[in-house]
């Protein structure tokens, strides 16, 4: 049994949860759930961000102090995640005061070994981006990004994230996966191949007095991306129950490609500093799009992941987000893709094939799994397809791609699909002699919808718990070790058809 320890970003609480923090934090759910299922032992961590200028500017905003507004806000990103089952092991705040324990030894810890020093400092301030610029990187006076700069002239403690650059450059040439999908990692070496700066990691209090106070220096709280990123760490040492720093280096930190540059190159470097290893994995997932443009909170144009999970319940969401997106491409999000999916996939391809099976099964065999019978050629070819749809899963999970993963699964959904028609039990049935035949055959389709059932149960575990039962199943599989061999189904289980697991969805003209 092998350690899986995965992260999701910890989200700001200046704004509401939308899809997009919903698409990172459901894509680790999933990942968790699959490798628990492969035998691992899995810690799953995510958590809000609450330090800082923006979440102090959303207090002012909604009249609250800071502390407030955190715990205000931070609560409805819980509350959300729970209503999209996501199973996290623990929700970290950067305001908790274990977490300030570790900062504050961190920082202390630089300090004392030279790593951090103070100097004065000029630049042009992004308060958006909560960094500075250099009169070089600016475009027509404004952030690369497109944002409102300021100068800013002050004394200020600096990281010297410069030392750390040839080995973070050689760290990434040394590990492929280090940062992934590759077009990432060449664009942090690109942007390493200019001379790498120190890192300003204080912000005077007279500018902004929400954030952990620098243990050496009272008047300047530490720079919030110091501070939340060694969340991925300080959770370890409280977050789990007993102490699981040893569970260092995280296998995973999932995150957009919006925050690359905070978490490839900032990241890697403090850790080196801190004597700690790099995380294994940054995965940078695309950005899901309305129209043409990025959902975000600063443009408005965002989509409530519990409306449209009202809409069409938890589980086609979660299905649609991750079989939408590869990771690290953009997609496009819409109702019409949805009902899309739901309809040709989930409806026509799987739920067909479920209905056809128990709907038989219940008609004809009393509700009870019929004989195994003879295996013939077509069904040891359905099984051999079921057995590589298992190791199809794996691989894909294996480089964190769950639409992978799932198109196998479909692909074994349509197979069944065929083999129904192949032996056509419907007819068979009706046939002298052939009601062992239509047996037979619906035994091998009901065992191959339980695969089905266990391999997709990470991606939809309320349909596939259904699902499972509908087959006289244990709804909790207990692991990929239930899809070792073939016939684990046993003949005489309840069979129980009800209404369709997956209905279809006519898009609403509104
Ligand atoms: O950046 N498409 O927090 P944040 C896909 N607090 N994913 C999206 C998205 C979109 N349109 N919009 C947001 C922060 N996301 C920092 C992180 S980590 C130590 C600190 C997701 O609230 C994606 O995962 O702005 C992105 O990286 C994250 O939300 C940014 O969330
Ligand atoms: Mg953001």
């Amino acid at each position: 049994m092998s350690r899986f320890y995965l992260t999701t970003p910890l989200y700001y609480v200046n704004a509401e949860p939308h899809l997009g923090h919903a698409y990172t934090t459901v894509l680790a759910d999933v990942l968790a759930r699959y490798h628990r299922l492969m035998g691992d032992e899995t810690l799953f961590l995510t958590g809000t961000d609450e330090h800082g200028q923006k979440v102090e500017q959303a207090a002012r905003e909604a009249g609250l102090d800071p502390k407030a507004h955190v715990d205000a806000v931070s609560p409805r990103f819980a509350a959300a995640w729970e209503k999209l089952g996501i199973d996290y092991g623990f929700f970290i705040r950067t305001t908790m005061p274990e977490h300030e324990a570790v900062v504050a030894r961190v920082l202390t810890d630089l300090w004392d070994r030279g790593e951090i020093y103070a100097d004065e400092y000029a630049g042009w301030y992004d308060v958006s981006e909560e960094r500075f610029y250099t009169e070089k990187e600016l475009v027509d006076g404004m952030s690369p990004a497109g944002n409102e700069v300021e100068f800013i002239r002050e004394k200020n403690y600096f990281f010297r994230m410069s030392k750390y650059q040839q080995a973070l450059v050689d760290h990434i040439e040394a590990n492929p996966t280090f940062i992934v999908p590759e077009k990432r990692a060449n664009e942090v070496l690109g942007f390493l191949r200019q001379p790498l700066g120190d890192l300003c990691i204080s912000r005077p209090k007279s500018r902004l007095a929400w954030g952990i106070p620098l243990p050496f220096d009272a008047d300047y709280v530490c720079y919030v991306w110091f501070d939340a990123l060694l969340n991925y760490y300080s959770a370890l040492s409280f977050g789990f129950g007993e102490d699981k720093s040893d569970w260092w280096p995280a296998d995973l930190h999932l995150i957009g490609k919006d925050i690359l540059t905070t978490h490839a190159v900032y990241w890697p470097t403090m850790l080196m500093a801190a004597g700690l290893a790099p995380p294994r994995t940054i995965l940078a997932h695309g950005w899901w799009l309305l129209g043409e443009q990025k959902m975000s909170k600063s443009r408005g144009n965002v989509v409530r992941p519990l409306d449209t999970m009202d809409l069409y319940g938890r589980d086609v969401l979660r299905y649609f987000l991750m079989r939408e997106m590869t990771p690290g491409q953009d997609s496009n999000f819409s109702r019409e893709l949805i009902v899309e999916r739901n309809n040709t996939e989930l409806s026509n391809d799987l739920g067909n094939a479920l209905n056809r099976v128990v709907k038989l099964v219940e008609k004809h065999f009393g509700g009870r799994v019929p004989d195994r019978g003879a295996y013939g050629e077509l069904e040891r070819a359905l099984a051999g397809v079921a057995r590589e749809t298992v190791d199809a899963v794996v691989a894909e999970i294996g480089r964190f791609h769950p639409n992978g993963a799932i198109q196998a699964v479909m692909n074994l959904s349509r197979a069944v699909n065929r083999y129904l028609e192949a032996r056509s039990p419907w007819k068979a049935i009706k046939e002298e002699g052939g009601r062992e035949l239509a047996g037979t055959c619906l035994y091998h389709a009901a065992e191959a919808l339980r695969f089905v059932g266990v391999l997709l149960h990470p991606v939809m575990p309320d349909k596939c718990a259904d699902l499972l039962r509908r087959l006289g199943q244990d709804p909790a599989p207990t692991g990929f070790a239930d899809l070792l061999e073939w016939g684990r189904l046993e003949p005489g289980a309840p069979i129980s058809a009800g209404e369709p697991l997956f209905p279809r969805y006519e898009l609403e003209t509104d």
